[in-house]
């Protein structure tokens, strides 16, 4: 029993050094030698002890561990005559919520610095060009990006660009504002923070883009910004963070998403996500502006830099930008 527990304890301690891919840590080894030892003499997968996604996809019908991914898939479907589902969406058309949706991250009241944006950069090619020319840039020179970069990167991927007035029950209108990316029944659930590291005009730290103000709002301090590089687990061969004049971290809120359309929020809230980076790769090639997603974090480190409980708000994607080296 004692030898199980200790087996354990230094299985969880090697998984979180698994992203790096040091295949060829002695400890890995030694642990898949001590595990496989103690299999039980049944030949079932219940008898191996580390078990990789590979092992998981091979025994899909083995039914023994948890398939919560596939759970996700199933319990987000939409089907006809859900009734539940269509009252959850209708309440969203009543003056209560269009009231709501007027005041949507309005920030009326910010907490922290804030902070006004240059004029952007202006893009220096055409989107096809851009789609085109579009490539991960893991490594950067360690040059500053000028804020004006920055600005354009936050608005082109959350800044608002339009409005429509919406009429409610007593013909009064309410504005809603539109953003640069699309969104799942226009709840923008998805925040957008920027680490700053070298940044000419920005102090080290971390600022969150107000869409409705287009400024920014200081919310950590360099020591934040060092917690949150921390948080990167790839080995620095194979990217350079450092060097990088900073990160995004795309933050999501689910529930604003979930209170209206269930389980099957959750998906326009990752989808969204892949349309901001999406937005801020073209916009940032455009201007000459090296980017690369990352997803490969230590989720706890992240969510704790950032102040996220994991659930309720969380790190959801990382996009590095920097001036590129390659
Ligand atoms: C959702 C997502 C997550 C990614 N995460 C990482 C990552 O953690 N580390 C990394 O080096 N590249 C990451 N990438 C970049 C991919 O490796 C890259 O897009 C792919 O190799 C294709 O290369 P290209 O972007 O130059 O066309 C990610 C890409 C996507 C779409």
């Amino acid at each position: 029993m004692f030898v199980l527990l200790h087996v354990r304890r230094r299985q969880h301690h090697r998984s979180r050094r698994l992203l790096g891919v040091d295949v060829l840590d002695r400890g890995i080894a030694e642990a898949t030698i001590s595990i496989s030892s103690y299999r039980v003499e049944s030949p079932g997968v219940e008898g191996v002890g580390l078990r990789t996604n590979q092992f998981r996809a091979d025994n899909l019908d083995s039914g023994s561990f948890s398939r919560v991914a596939e759970e996700f898939l199933l319990a987000s479907r939409i089907s006809r005559w859900d009734r539940e589902f269509a009252i959850s969406v209708m309440d969203y058309f009543g003056d209560p919520m269009i009231e709501t949706y007027g005041k949507l991250d309005q920030d009326t009241y910010v907490e922290g610095d804030v902070l006004d944006l240059p004029p952007s950069s202006v893009a220096r090619m055409a989107v096809s060009e851009a789609i085109r020319q579009r490539r991960t840039r893991r490594y950067y020179t360690g040059d500053p990006l000028h804020l004006a970069d920055i600005a354009a990167l936050m608005r082109d991927t959350a800044g608002i660009t339009g409005a429509g007035d919406v009429e409610k029950s007593n013909g009064d209108h309410v504005r809603y504002w539109y953003r640069a990316v699309p969104s799942g029944g226009g709840l923008y659930p998805v925040e957008l923070q920027f680490v700053a590291l070298n940044v000419r005009g920005l102090d080290r730290g971390v600022y969150r883009y107000a869409p409705r103000r287009d400024q920014l709002v200081r919310t950590g301090d360099a020591e934040t910004a060092d917690a949150l590089v921390a948080s990167v687990s790839t080995p620095e061969d194979d990217l350079n963070p450092e060097a990088a004049a900073g990160i995004f971290c795309l933050i999501g809120h689910p529930w604003r998403s979930m209170r209206k359309y269930g389980p099957r929020g959750l998906r326009f809230v990752l989808h969204e996500s892949g349309a901001m980076a999406e937005h801020m790769h073209l916009v940032a090639t455009s201007l000459g502006v090296g980017t690369a997603d990352y997803s490969s974090f230590f989720d706890d480190d992240a969510n704790d830099a950032l102040d996220c409980d994991g659930l309720s708000r969380l790190v959801l994607h990382m996009v590095l930008v920097g001036v590129p080296s390659e």
